[in-house]
């Protein structure tokens, strides 16, 4: 199966479907988890699935993807919008990196509508829920395929 894809998440996704489920849906992460897991298993991909609330935390999983991992799908949550320090561990991670937000953030705050992660992302998924994440699955999976061929 080769190494796994490292499937991140930022701050207070914790909390999904309790928190603004108007915004965020109802859906918990732990539903998102096990869709993802589905879906990777369907496209023959392994996943680690993590949060966490801490930037240096998330900066510490982003460096041990880049030997543990062959890519990277990442909701940053509002470090998203706020961290240089994620976006230099991701330049230094050198794999693909997919970007997810459940929400549209372009539909939203002005500061929720600049990314770091964006300028190093190969592609970004917003505003889909949490289909996002298998999007961002089918996504990886072609990325990591034309990877091992070129
Ligand atoms: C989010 C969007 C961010 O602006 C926000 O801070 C989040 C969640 C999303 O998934 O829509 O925490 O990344």
């Amino acid at each position: 199966m080769g190494k796994p894809i490292y499937v991140l998440n930022g701050p207070n996704l914790n909390l999904l479907g309790k928190r603004e489920p108007e915004v965020y849906g109802r859906d918990s992460l732990d539903d998102v988890r096990a869709m993802a897991q589905k879906r990777a298993e369907g496209l023959g991909l392994s996943i680690e699935f993590r949060q966490s609330n801490d930037e240096g935390e998330l900066v510490t999983w982003i460096q041990e993807a880049r030997e543990k991992a062959q890519g990277i799908v990442l909701n940053a949550g509002a470090y998203s919008h706020t961290s240089i320090a994620i976006l230099d561990a991701l330049q230094a991670a050198e794999l693909p990196v997919i970007e997810v937000h459940l929400s549209n953030i372009f539909r939203r705050e002005p500061y929720r509508q600049h990314s770091y992660v964006s300028l190093v992302a190969k592609g970004v998924i917003c505003g889909l829920g949490p289909k996002g994440y298998e999007f961002a699955l089918e996504a990886m999976a072609g990325l990591v395929t034309a990877g091992k061929r070129g």
